[in-house]
């Protein structure tokens, strides 16, 4: 008998993913070692894009739903049902391979029921695409209802195809460090390793892969002549108008992708403060840094709460990248679905609109203020931006003229594409000349 078994280790992940112990990024990472990772890892993407579709199938095939305390016996039938129905694994493999991860799992008593489920699944192959065809949205779908209605008021013209691209596989994208190579440059370097690139459309330093790969396989990697960052969030620098001399704040930095890309795009700044209120989080913006020859003034603590962290000299510059739901980077992070409550919205709204508040109070008159978030919601997005500038005289929105992306009430919103970037919405706010701000503390 094998010592591991990635099916059992897949249901294991995902149980725990269903049971809020973490996301599935977290929770895949405690096993990335193991020889089969990259099938434990298709297998998990897989059940999270098509859990509703899964989930409906596994409740015409039961009687009754399995106790709460066999949902690691559940998910391994959602294994199982993936990769019948998704994989090109061979059904007999698929069978033999799903029953033997019952006794990996301690649960020898679920083979039985393992093994008739997916027996079933093969002999009713047909009538259950048919029945998953005339089923309602939520699984046709495959999205929370509450989420699908979300979409249909917020986008009555892009819900379907913002439904569609979230199950699509998002590209690997990599950020050139234009201070080191110009992006010619390093896709001829990436030609000379047999990596297949093409250039993006929106920002001059995205290179799309054709294939995903170990960022260990990219040219010069660890001396910091690229990165791995969506095209979207590349637009950041130029949409922050740079200039040397400036005195910068990214509120909500880590893991530091913007924090980076605006140190390579402007050497020349007075300082740039990365915070963020996750000390772990800030491990890794430091590694990036390290790795990219880069330096920033790092701290850990809250954006919302300037008196702890705020020297008082206030900011031309402040990148709120806010926390969200996350709702355009699905393709990504398939769990969002599984993970987000219709609650939950209306919670990231306020937060956003106190950090928003808070971080206002730090930036110098003339200054400017990029809000984003990587959410397609308008909760989160221009009725925060709503909100806050109803509270705020000085604070006088800054139209965004692009070829890009969707233009909104106060800002401009990125759609999840289905060649291109993730949903990304960015709003600029300018704070008018002659406004007081508060003293140093
Ligand atoms: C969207 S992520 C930022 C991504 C980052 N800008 C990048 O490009 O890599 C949001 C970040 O906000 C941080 N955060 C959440 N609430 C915060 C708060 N009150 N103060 C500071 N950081 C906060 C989270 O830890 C998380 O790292």
């Amino acid at each position: 008998m094998d010592k591991v078994n990635s099916r059992a280790i897949a249901a294991t992940t995902l149980s725990k993913v269903l049971s809020h112990q973490g996301s599935l990024g977290t929770q895949l990472g405690k096993n990335n070692t193991v020889k089969d990772f990259p099938l434990i890892q298709e297998i998990c993407f897989g059940v999270c894009r098509h859990y509703h579709r899964i989930q409906a199938i596994i409740s015409h095939l039961l009687d009754k739903p399995l106790r709460a305390k066999d949902l690691d016996i559940q998910c391994l039938l959602m294994v199982g049902i993936y990769q019948l129905f998704y994989m090109r694994v061979p059904d007999h493999a698929t069978i033999n391979e799903t029953v033997n991860a019952t006794g990996f799992l301690k649960k020898t008593w679920a083979k039985g029921l393992v093994n008739a489920v997916l027996r079933q699944c093969i002999k009713q192959r047909s009538a259950l695409e048919k029945m998953l065809q005339s089923s309602d949205e939520e699984t046709r779908f495959s999205h929370p209802a509450w989420l699908i209605a979300q979409l249909k008021h917020d986008w009555p013209d892009h819900w379907l195809q913002i439904l569609h691209n979230n199950d699509l596989r998002a590209p690997m994208t990599l950020r050139v460090n234009l201070a080191k190579n110009s992006r010619d440059e390093y896709l001829e370097k990436l030609k000379a390793k047999n990596i297949e690139g093409s250039s993006g459309n929106l920002s001059d330093s995205a290179i799309y892969l054709a294939t995903p790969c170990q960022v260990t396989d990219l040219p010069e990697f660890s001396q910091g002549s690229a990165s791995v960052q969506d095209e979207a969030s590349q637009l950041v620098p130029s949409l922050m108008n740079l200039l040397p001399g400036l005195m910068v704040l990214d509120a909500c930095a880590a893991p530091g992708g913007k924090t980076a890309h605006m140190l390579e795009s402007e050497q020349s700044l007075t300082k740039l403060v990365a915070l963020d209120n996750s000390a772990s989080r800030l491990n890794k913006l430091q590694e990036n840094l390290l790795r990219l020859g880069l330096q920033a003034d790092v701290t850990v603590a809250d954006a919302s709460q300037p008196d702890a962290w705020w020297d008082g000299e206030p900011f031309d510059r402040i990148l709120l990248d806010a926390p969200c739901s996350a709702t355009g980077v699905i393709r990504r992070h398939p769990d969002i679905k599984l993970l987000r409550r219709e609650s939950d919205i209306g919670e990231y709204s306020d937060r956003q609109l106190s950090l928003l508040c808070a971080l206002w109070n730090c930036l110098k008159p003339g200054g400017v203020l990029l809000y984003t978030t990587c959410s397609v919601l308008r909760l989160e997005n221009d009725d925060t931006v709503q909100r806050f500038l109803h509270q705020h005289q000085s604070a006088k929105f800054h139209a965004i003229t692009a070829d890009w992306g969707v233009e909104c009430l106060y800002g401009r919103q990125l759609l999840p594409d289905s060649e291109n970037s993730d949903g990304f919405y960015f709003s600029l706010l300018e704070k008018s000349q002659g406004t007081s701000y508060p003293l140093p503390i």
